[in-house]
């Protein structure tokens, strides 16, 4: 099966990458050397990924620390980037 790729844009800087359907967007970002890069655990428990997605679609695939991430953080777009993979072209910014 092909892999599906998305873009990934940071509106900050207008710099873009490619992610695939099956990775995080925090890997994808990494791997292509793209800012602001900022991990740690790449677990879903430490919140140095923490970052605000301003359009698409993604889907969390890890469970995403609530010290971190409340509810209504995820209702305002903001997620683990080491916790969801897209489903579709993204935006997404620091918070
Ligand atoms: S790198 Fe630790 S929560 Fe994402």
């Amino acid at each position: 099966m092909e892999t599906v790729f998305h873009n990934v844009t940071v509106a900050e800087t207008g710099e873009r990458f490619l992610c695939g359907e099956g990775e995080s967007v925090l890997a994808a970002m990494f791997r292509a050397g793209r800012g602001p890069i900022t991990y740690g655990c790449c677990g879903g428990g430490c919140g140095a990924c923490r970052m605000k997605i301003v359009s698409g679609n993604y889907v969390p695939f890890k469970k995403m620390s609530r010290a971190h991430v409340s509810e209504r953080d995820i209702q305002d777009g903001i997620v683990l980037l080491c916790c969801v993979q897209p489903r579709g072209d993204l935006t997404i910014r620091a918070v």
